[in-house]
């Protein structure tokens, strides 16, 4: 849940350092730090605060060096502070650390530390390691290699960690477990970072560091791979990216989350784009075709999640029990790991996850897959640690998503599962083929239906602007757009900090109709098709109590119209792809509030893109 990036070569390392820290400061931003060696002095900055914080304290010291190390923290252990940020030193001010985890046993590390004579500056379990891997270097006399391999062989956690060695100044190791870490291959240069966004302009050739690997970096050398445990030689398998710069960066919009809904046609279409294949009247998904059985077999799907994407599974679980005839359960990833549930090798258990780093989801996978059960992984980070957990996958292709707030992953993942479910129908014998026929060519129009509801911007900003100032907000859907109305609840609560909450419209008078009164803004779903009139009457109930009704409805309706103090339209489509076009003016009212209200849109307050930690 942190941000850590490094360089070793033959250009200056504080800009691509710094650069890079402001790349992945979606991970985390409550502090930041760097440490440059120029072969003789090591010089550290680091303060609370943001990047651009960093940038400017960092002035105070010399920035020249070729091997360079920073980090932009999301706190675990000790409060945000100078001393918290990392890097960290060891005792003998010769090592420097910085790390993406948490060392869940460092308390008692720390204490046979402090009994040994060492000394602490921070609260944190990072200069805790990085002292640990000092006494093994200075009690068994060995490299910084072995002894990061021996220490880690000693701590239970998770982590990425970079660490050097003033005595060596060609040289970073890395480790991992639990978090990502990629090391950048340049020519006779080596780039580390959380991601391969740091380093992409630089060079293509990336590679992952797989669990329980660690990798000694020397430059005019191979990079050298061991497993950490037992010490076996791994070899390095270097990919190509497929990432581009344009990608990463903002692109003439205020704001990562703005471009990202934008992105939505193109990134639906790149998602189903050669799957979909309408004029053969098949959907083509390797990721399921091989594994066709486990899934026509299976007793049940099993769905784990977190935040939106859990959102996206609930959506999910409508459409393969309405289409596919296959009983689903959606769980939440943090409380199906711990309540020791029942999974057995007749069920297949689909995580999904935009990073594909979520701690909880990766630990569900494990859970599900020693049980027995076939898991499948759908994640829209290539290589994340979800995807390359995972029996088998489909990715989403959404395109780097870097904006705290999932929009854009949400409706590829809701793409992708309407493509497993659609498939499963019709080997299942569910769908004739006109129907498959229908839904295909339907779903092939929602790139431009979603361009259309984006039209409404600027009605929605109108919106925006009566109830910025709310205290608390209402979302109301049902059926298939119940999970939207969740959605909508989450986007507005985490970046404007406006209380929000999402109800399956029925369940409104069963409690929540008490909130109701002339300062409460209810947004309701009311679609055509999917349980319209009823939807109607729940207008109707809130209206008499003076609710003030926001609806987002099907192109021509009337009725609602009639009710609503504002009617924001979408286009027709099927019912199950209703989520795709509807969550889009609820995703653009609650950034143009978080915008109006100054709210850090991208970088909301306590949130991080990456859920490391449990
Ligand atoms: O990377 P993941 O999809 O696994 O992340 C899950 C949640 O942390 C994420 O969806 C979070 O809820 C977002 N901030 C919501 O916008």
């Amino acid at each position: 849940m942190c941000g850590i990036v490094g360089y070793i070569g033959h250009r200056e390392a504080f800009p691509i350092v710094i650069k890079g820290l402001q790349r992945l400061e979606y991970r985390g931003y409550d502090s930041a730090g760097v440490a440059i060696y120029d072969g003789s002095k090591i010089n550290l900055s680091k303060t609370k605060g943001k990047v651009e914080d960093l940038k400017n304290k960092a002035k105070e010291i010399s920035q020249a060096g070729t091997l360079g190390i920073g980090h932009t923290r999301w706190a675990t252990h000790g409060v945000p502070n100078d001393v918290n940020s990392h890097p960290h030193y060891s005792n003998s001010g010769d090592l420097v650390i910085i790390h993406n985890g948490i060392i869940e046993n460092y308390e008692s590390i720390k204490k046979a530390l402090i009994n040994r004579g060492y000394s602490f500056k921070s609260d944190t379990d990072t200069e805790v390691l990085v002292n640990l891997i000092e006494e093994v270097q200075k009690t068994e006399g060995v490299k910084l290699g072995k002894a990061v391999q021996i220490a880690l062989n000693q701590v239970v956690g998770a982590y990425a960690i970079a660490v050097f060695d003033k005595k060596k100044p060609d040289e970073i190791v890395v480790a991992k477990l639990g978090s990502p870490l990629a090391i950048g291959v340049g020519e006779n240069e080596f780039f580390i970072a959380s991601d391969a966004s740091p380093f992409i302009e630089f060079t293509n050739n990336a590679v992952y560091l797989e669990d329980e690997e660690m990798a000694i970096i020397r430059l005019g050398k191979e990079i050298k791979l061991r497993k950490i445990k037992n010490d076996a030689i791994a070899y390095p398998n270097i990919l190509e990216l497929q990432m581009n710069l344009e990608e990463i960066e903002k692109g003439g919009y205020d704001h990562f989350m703005l471009k990202e809904i934008y992105e939505q046609p193109r990134a639906i279409m790149d998602t189903y784009r050669g799957r979909l294949l309408a004029d053969q009247g098949i959907i083509r998904m390797a990721g399921i075709d091989e594994n066709i059985e486990k899934f026509t077999n299976a007793n049940r799907i099993i769905i784990v999640a977190c935040g939106t994407s859990w959102h996206a599974g609930l959506v999910a679980e409508y459409i393969f029990e309405d289409l596919a005839r296959i009983p689903v359960e959606v769980e939440y990833a943090s409380e199906f790991r711990y309540r020791n549930p029942i999974i057995t090798d007749k069920d297949v258990l689909i995580a999904i996850s935009q990073s594909g780093e979520t701690a909880d989801t990766l630990a569900a996978i494990k859970l599900a897959k020693e049980k027995g059960a076939f898991v499948f992984g759908v994640c829209n980070v290539v290589g994340s640690s979800i995807a390359r957990e995972s029996n088998a996958g489909a990715y989403t292709h959404a395109g780097p998503e870097i904006g705290v707030a999932s929009t854009k992953a949400f409706t590829t993942q809701i793409t992708v599962l309407t493509l497993i479910a659609l498939k499963l129908a019709k080997e299942k014998g569910e769908f004739s083929s006109s129907k498959f026929h229908e839904y295909l060519t339907e779903l092939e129009t929602i790139p431009s239906k979603v361009e259309k509801s984006l039209q409404s911007n600027a009605l929605v900003e109108t919106v925006a602007e009566v109830y910025k100032d709310s205290a608390n907000c209402l979302y109301l859907g049902r059926g298939y757009n119940f999970p939207v109305a969740l959605e909508g609840a989450l986007k507005l609560k985490e970046i404007s900090y406006i209380h929000a909450e999402g109800y399956p419209a029925a369940e409104m008078k069963h409690g929540p109709i008490a909130l109701i009164d002339e300062q409460m803004p209810v947004i309701v779903i009311a679609t055509k098709k999917g349980h319209y009139e009823k939807v109607v009457s729940n207008i109707q109930e809130i209206k008499s109590r003076k609710g003030k009704i926001i609806a987002i409805v099907t192109e021509g309706d009337v009725q609602v119209k009639e009710l609503a103090d504002h009617v924001i339209e979408i286009p027709e489509t099927l019912e199950s792809l209703t989520p795709l076009l509807t969550t889009i003016p609820l995703q653009l009212l609650s950034y143009h509030i978080a915008v109006m209200r100054n709210c850090n849109v991208d970088q909301p307050r306590n949130l991080a893109k990456s859920v490391t930690v449990e």
